[in-house]
């Protein structure tokens, strides 16, 4: 497929520039890699630790919430001779200039911060690609480690774990474009992937019918992710009898054509009843991307399902689960892995009843929609909730939404938008930067997604900041 848009030779030589520097670490010189708790940052990082390893360095890896001032103290303590930044980092190039004994380097899909700094770098941004669609973080640095060695192209299922982990399966339902097609090709010619045309309920392929609408989590269903007993009755409602004649689960292979056709028509018309638009609801069908060297049972198997996961273990502070199942870690893991997997969609319907039972959760302004999840919802799950939130009914798809949370220190905003709302002009990740700037606090990241980190009670001046920087840049005509 062409690629439009960047220079693949350029993204490429950026790549290489990269992978030479790490391959020339010697055993007992220090790399810590640093990277993002989500899932494409936990797959990002372990792809470079994985192909570090396999080059013969001793790497260390850290996993974060973000990367702020902190972060770099504790770098600049431990002195390591290279820190290996992935999922961040371009963004926030001021910070690095603050390492002194230590030589960063960026593999990051973030909008970049212009700057003077001569800093070993490679993100699509940077060779004309749109890191919000067409490479992850775990994309890129699937490229840098593919420059380390051919060999590596067996980690090519992680980049696009990554990828879907960051919502990047934008094209016409759901398949890749830009550079993140030329890896899903790649893996499917190696064998270690099947692209298939189904629905997109974790496990489609594989799992009883009433389990796979059980475990889906992206898209997050309202009354169903996590509720077996509703997605049972939702089947026997549009006349689906979940069980066969012999009393097990039925699958989709029991299905004949005309039912599979009722289940996919349900299944539309009840998210639609959730609120969601035709356009989201109909995009339940489409690729669903099967990784071959996975049981069927497991909750890897479907490479959305393995991206939810790890993004749990993230969310959840499991980060050495995480990354444990990035490298292949199995056994054990799995079992705790679906512990975690059900507290996860715990947490979600809690925080999902809280918001439509609290009067003091919601406020609507003009052009932004918040969530003011204070100390109800954790730093680290407001992200997922913002992002859920708009398969609430409670959310309107007209605007984006702003979610607010304690943190540690301040308060973590986490904002999401809409495919429509980034057509009609808004970039989150300006909007980001500029209301935070402005309240001395930091921000960023992509116009869809975006976070920022502000200080203590300054949630209102901030939405109303929000509300007219994207009043000035959205344009009101639907595209
Ligand atoms: O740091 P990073 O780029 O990996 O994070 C982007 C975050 O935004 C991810 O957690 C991803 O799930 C979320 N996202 C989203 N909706 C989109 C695109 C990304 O919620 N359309
Ligand atoms: O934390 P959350 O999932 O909301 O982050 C959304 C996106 O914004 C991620 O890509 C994250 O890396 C980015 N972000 C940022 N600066 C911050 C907080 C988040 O670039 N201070």
């Amino acid at each position: 497929m062409p690629l439009t848009g960047g220079s693949f030779h350029d993204l490429e030589s950026r790549a290489s520039a990269v992978a030479n520097e790490l391959l020339s670490i010697k055993p007992e010189e220090s790399v810590l890699i640093i990277s993002h708790l989500d899932a494409d940052g936990l797959a990002a990082g372990s792809i470079l630790f994985s192909a570090l390893v396999r080059s013969g360095a001793q790497p260390h890896l850290r996993i974060v919430k973000q990367l702020e001032g902190e972060v770099i103290k504790e770098i600049s303590a431990m002195k390591p001779k290279y820190a290996v930044f992935t999922d961040m980092g371009s963004g926030q190039k001021s910070l690095l200039k603050d390492l002194v004994e230590t030589k960063p380097i960026v593999v990051d899909h973030h909008q970049p911060e212009k700057s003077d700094m001569d800093l070993l770098e490679v993100n699509p941004h940077l060779s004309g690609f749109d890191g919000s669609n067409d490479l992850s973080a775990a994309g890129t640095a699937y490229l840098v480690a593919k420059k380390m060695a051919e060999s590596n192209s067996d980690l090519s299922t992680l980049a696009i774990v990554g990828a879907l982990g960051d919502i990047q399966d934008k094209g016409e339902r759901g398949a890749f474009v830009g550079v993140n097609s030329i890896i899903a090709e790649e893996a499917v010619k190696m064998g270690l992937m099947t692209v298939k045309k189904g629905l997109r309920l974790y496990g489609f392929e594989s799992r009883p019918l009433v389990k796979c609408m059980e475990y889906t989590i992206e898209p997050f269903l309202p009354g169903l992710s996590g509720d077996e007993g509703a997605c049972y009755k939702l089947l026997k409602g549009i006349g689906i009898d979940p069980r066969r004649q012999d009393g097990g689960w039925k699958s989709v292979s029991d299905l004949t054509k005309d039912e599979l056709r009722t289940v996919i028509n349900g299944m539309i018309k009840y998210m639609i009843s959730q609120g969601m638009t035709s356009r989201e609801a109909e995009s339940i069908v489409g690729a669903v991307y099967v990784l071959n060297n996975e049981l069927p049972e497991t909750p890897l198997r479907d490479a959305r399902e393995f991206a939810s996961s790890i993004n749990a273990c993230g969310r959840l502070g499991k980060y050495g689960l995480g990354v444990s199942i990035c490298l292949g870690d199995r056994g054990n893991a799995l079992s705790e892995l679906k512990e975690i997997l059900q507290d996860y969609r715990k947490a979600i319907s809690g925080y999902l009843k809280w918001l439509q039972s609290s009067s003091e959760a919601v406020r609507v302004l003009p052009n932004v929609q918040a969530i003011l999840g204070g100390s109800v919802v954790d730093e680290k799950m407001i992200g997922t909730l913002a992002s859920i939130a708009y398969s609430s009914k409670q959310f309107t798809t007209e605007k984006p939404i702003i979610a607010f949370a304690k943190a540690s220190k301040g308060v973590k905003v986490s904002g999401r938008a809409t495919p429509d709302l980034v057509r009609r002009g808004l970039n989150l990740g300006a909007v980001m930067k500029e209301a935070s700037e402005k309240l001395g606090g930091s921000g960023g990241g992509h116009n869809i997604a975006a976070g920022a980190q502000i200080p203590d009670g300054k949630e209102a001046e901030f939405l109303s900041i929000a509300d007219a920087l994207v009043s000035k840049t959205v344009s009101g005509v639907r595209l």
